[in-house]
């Protein structure tokens, strides 16, 4: 069976496209990645994406008139490589309305929290900050409003005592690490379903979009 086309938007480290690029090497897995974009043309992720041997470019949201044309332009080079899903890794853009509508249902994001709470940026600062004493991170469906799509899958991390940002955000971004790349198989694997509750997973057990890690 044809795997499914994955185009990863990225602007920096990209660990969660390596991630990716990782699990779509194993011969059994589902999708491929068919290109890496960032919008920043140094972007260290694309370095990784260059060795591994995808695909990449750089469109830069520099010397557009307004987001709709960068998000116009992005999106053709998507089309260009037959791309079927998007993952939003690490890119720092807030997507058009344009854009979202046009890769509808096919638009996914992860975010370093259990959305909904802690939105935005500085998320574990937030995090740590509010006391709380459970975290970890959301895959969802990318709306026109930030990180507030329906919720595909989610990992949990404990908060311990005495964590600096650095270190919660390590313990999240290793269950990151797990997550995108599931939730990407279950795509391809036609599982995920939107439904007017939200979005269901078919086929995968109760509580099985639900990872937890005890892992300090
Ligand atoms: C991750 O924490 C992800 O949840 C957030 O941005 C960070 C990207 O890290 N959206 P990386 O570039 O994948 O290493």
């Amino acid at each position: 069976m044809a795997k499914l086309r994955v185009g990863i938007l990225i602007s920096g480290r990209g660990s969660n496209m390596a991630a990716l690029i990782r699990a779509a090497d194993e011969p059994d897995y589902p999708a491929e990645i068919a290109c890496v974009v960032s919008n920043i043309a140094d972007a260290p992720g694309l370095g990784i994406a260059d060795k591994a041997g995808v695909a990449t470019a750089v469109v830069s949201h520099q010397g557009y008139p307004n987001r709709e044309s960068f998000d116009r332009v992005l999106s053709t080079t998507l089309e260009r490589h037959g791309v079927e899903l998007v993952a939003l890794a690490g890119f720092m853009r807030i997507l058009d309305r344009w854009f979202v509508e046009r890769w509808a249902g096919r638009l996914i994001n992860i975010h370093p929290s259990l959305l909904p709470a802690f939105k935005g940026r500085q998320v574990e600062r937030q995090t740590i900050e509010a006391g709380v004493r459970i975290s970890g991170c959301t895959v969802h469906l990318v709306v026109p409003d930030l990180d507030a799509g329906p919720i595909v899958a989610q990992a949990a991390v404990p908060v311990l005592p005495g964590d600096t940002e650095q270190m919660l955000s390590a313990r999240i971004l290793r269950q990151e690490h797990h997550l995108y790349p599931l939730v990407v198989r279950w795509f391809a694997e036609g599982r995920v379903v939107e439904t007017d509750r939200g979005v269901e997973v078919k086929g995968v057990a109760p509580g099985g979009t639900l990872l937890f890690s005890t892992e300090p």
